[in-house]
């Protein structure tokens, strides 16, 4: 695979669309994965996906050439999410990612965990859901707005070990500029500027999204519910400069 350079940094990017396979069955994140090429996007499969079509359809993408982004957010104590990780690590994932709100030890006990793989995953915490807002926030007892939030739990993870978050795009540029340049930024929330918002809210076109510092964009539905899914992703990679 061709790696590329960032602006920022000397982290190898490769491609930077995550593909989310958000499809109701294996057969047909499968078939939407067989229209795509691995060389130009890599694939996501989120936690319906992975429930309905388990470690075999991770192994089946990879062996069609995908990295693939298991995306479990596990959130438990440490002893759990360590060999939880290290399940997904065996399922060989490029990248996983856990809850960073699963505090330090957490944390450091999935970095540890991963350790012994001579090839391991990019391992990426989740600070606050992009569906929380301050109220919601303040439900749960933080008193703080999503932003301060975001960045506290986003240098903890740094702190832990983590090789980044996953963030809104909106907050990329923050973080870049408070966690350095080699800390992976990967953004969910993104549309073409032509695409509906659906059910996101803090949304920022791919073009802004990397502008703002994302290494990765994780993008579903303009892709996947497109009349024709390889020129929409043609045009979104087109978008991130090539
Ligand atoms: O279809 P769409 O582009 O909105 O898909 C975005 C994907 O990113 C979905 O799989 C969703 O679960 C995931 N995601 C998100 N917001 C987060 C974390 C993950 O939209 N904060």
């Amino acid at each position: 695979m061709t790696l590329t350079m960032t602006d920022q940094s000397s982290f190898p990017i490769g491609p930077r669309v995550i593909v989310a396979l958000d499809l109701a069955s294996a057969d047909a994140a499968l078939e939407m994965a067989r229209r795509l090429d691995p060389r130009r996007c890599r694939v996501k499969v989120g936690k319906e996906l992975f429930t309905t079509g388990g470690p075999l359809l991770v192994t089946r993408l990879r062996a069609m050439g995908f990295e693939v982004f298991v995306d479990l957010k596990f959130h438990d104590i440490p002893n759990t999410v360590a060999a939880a990780c290290r399940a997904a690590a065996s399922d060989g994932a490029w990248m996983l990612d856990v809850h960073a709100s699963g505090g330090r030890r957490m944390m450091e006990a999935a970095r540890e965990a991963l350790a012994p793989f001579s090839q391991r995953p990019l391992l990426v915490a989740v600070t606050v859901l992009t569906s929380m807002d301050a109220r919601d926030l303040a439900e749960v007892g933080v008193p703080a707005d999503p932003e301060a939030q975001v960045l506290r739990l986003a240098l903890l993870a740094r702190d832990s070990g983590m090789d980044g978050v996953v963030c809104s795009p909106r907050e990329a540029r923050l973080l870049r500029e408070h966690c350095g340049p080699g800390f992976v930024l990967v953004t969910p929330g993104v549309r073409p500027p032509t695409a509906a918002a659906d059910d996101q809210s803090r949304i920022a076109t791919p073009a802004e999204a990397v502008a703002a510092g994302a290494h990765y964009l994780v993008i579903g539905r303009p892709i996947t519910q497109a009349a024709d899914p390889v020129a929409a992703l043609s045009s979104i990679i087109e978008q991130t400069g090539g």
